[in-house]
């Protein structure tokens, strides 16, 4: 680092992004098969879009919107929650934000001093250690139970635990791991975070993509945690809208105006516009989720298939939701995943994203994204059978 720039500590304790990294480098390979991105490959619903177009020809997103968000916005999040997450929830206790990152980041400022905890359960992804980082906070890794579906290690989170420790920061279903923590995983998680006296900032960006009868289930549902849940929301996965940058969050109605605090130096507001998308979108059929799930879960079944040809290289643990998975490289060149990531790009044409990117516990990893076509996954595959096995 130049030293004659002023950049803060907080600032340089963050690594590049590994995930931006394969990206820049991919674009160099023509031809590249890409299982890199957890961004969906279709194009947001019709009538979102068409949500969004009405409201700017009726002139209603030229300024901002209030700071919390668009109030018949707030209305609307209110019934999901009652209805998809059992969470009763009131106007005041939501937050809309500039996607579930900035939810989260607000979060995680309102909540976390310099040298605070942050317990992870880990691999996790890499946006909540920077968002740690960030707020000065430390990252604690506590690695999850791969041999078990990458299941939350409770008796591990609870060793962890120190005077230092304000929070617990987790995704389910998870990225990288494609993991969904169990009801009863969670409720044991709440009984040691009220035991405690932590935080529980939760990441749901994926509460729709579960697969084989496996149930979502989200902790700020449960009563007694009223107090210590931060649950953050996307409409970006759920409707294939990543560019429209929208999300919300719930917490307490005195958490709300904290939470402000430091959403408005970094937002003021999400934007009016995708306010308007996000309203369409919930009050508008919701069989684009059902096709979208429908889809995934076909390509994660062929993705698992075309693993099991390769299973001298990789061993996987099968995703029971997200759009992501997390095979283990069982070849000793596999070991520094960043090497073997970019070596893979080069000389098999195919983008991954290395396993380091997601905390120390993901090394000897790689992860790949199924949310792709079917025609890009058999053409990954096709080339990484060629590449080690002919
Ligand atoms: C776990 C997780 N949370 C949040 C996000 C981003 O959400 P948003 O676009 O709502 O900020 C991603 C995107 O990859 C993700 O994987």
């Amino acid at each position: 680092m130049d030293r004659n720039l002023r950049i803060s500590e907080r600032v340089q304790r963050i690594e590049k992004s590994a995930i931006h990294e394969m990206t820049r480098l991919s674009k160099e390979i023509e031809d590249v098969a890409f299982l890199s991105w957890a961004k969906p490959t279709s194009d947001t619903p019709e009538h979102i879009k068409a949500g969004a177009i009405a409201a700017i020809k009726n002139g209603l997103v030229g300024g901002y919107s209030e700071t919390a968000g668009l109030l018949e916005l707030r209305e609307e999040i209110v019934k999901k929650l009652k209805r998809d997450n059992n969470i009763d929830a009131d106007v005041s206790e939501i937050l809309v934000t500039v996607g579930a990152i900035e939810a989260i980041s607000a979060a995680v400022m309102a909540v976390i001093d310099p040298g605070d905890e942050v317990i992870l359960p880990s691999p996790t992804y890499s946006t909540h250690i920077r968002q740690v980082l960030i707020a000065s906070g430390k990252p604690v890794f506590v690695p999850t139970v791969e041999d078990k579906g990458f299941s939350l290690n409770l008796d591990g989170i609870e060793k962890a635990i120190t005077p230092k420790t304000k929070a617990i920061l987790y995704c389910s279903p998870a990225n990288p791991t494609g993991a969904v923590f169990k009801e009863k995983e969670l409720r044991r998680l709440a009984e040691v975070a009220l035991k405690n006296n932590l935080m529980v900032i939760t990441d749901e960006a994926y509460e729709y993509f579960v697969y084989d009868g496996n149930k979502h289930f989200s902790i700020g549902s449960i009563p007694e945690m009223k107090r210590n849940a931060i649950s953050c929301f996307t409409f970006t996965k759920t409707y294939a809208m990543t560019g429209w940058r929208v999300g919300y969050l719930h917490a307490t109605k005195e958490l709300v105006p904290q939470i402000l605090k430091a959403h408005i130096p970094f937002a003021i507001c999400a934007p009016a516009v995708s306010q308007y998308a996000a309203l369409a979108a919930l009050k508008g059929s919701q069989e684009c989720v059902t096709q979208f799930r429908e889809h995934y879960l076909r390509t994660r079944n062929l993705m698992c298939d075309r693993l099991d040809r390769l299973n001298s290289i990789f061993a996987y643990q099968k995703p029971s939701g997200s759009y992501l998975m997390f095979p283990k490289i069982l070849i000793p060149d596999g070991q520094d995943s960043a090497t073997f990531c970019k070596k893979l790009l080069r000389e098999a044409k195919v983008s991954t994203t290395p396993g380091i990117a997601f905390g120390p516990t993901g090394e000897a990893h790689l992860r790949l994204s199924f949310c792709v076509t079917e025609d890009e996954i058999n053409k990954a595959f096709d080339r990484l059978e060629e590449y080690f096995i002919s």
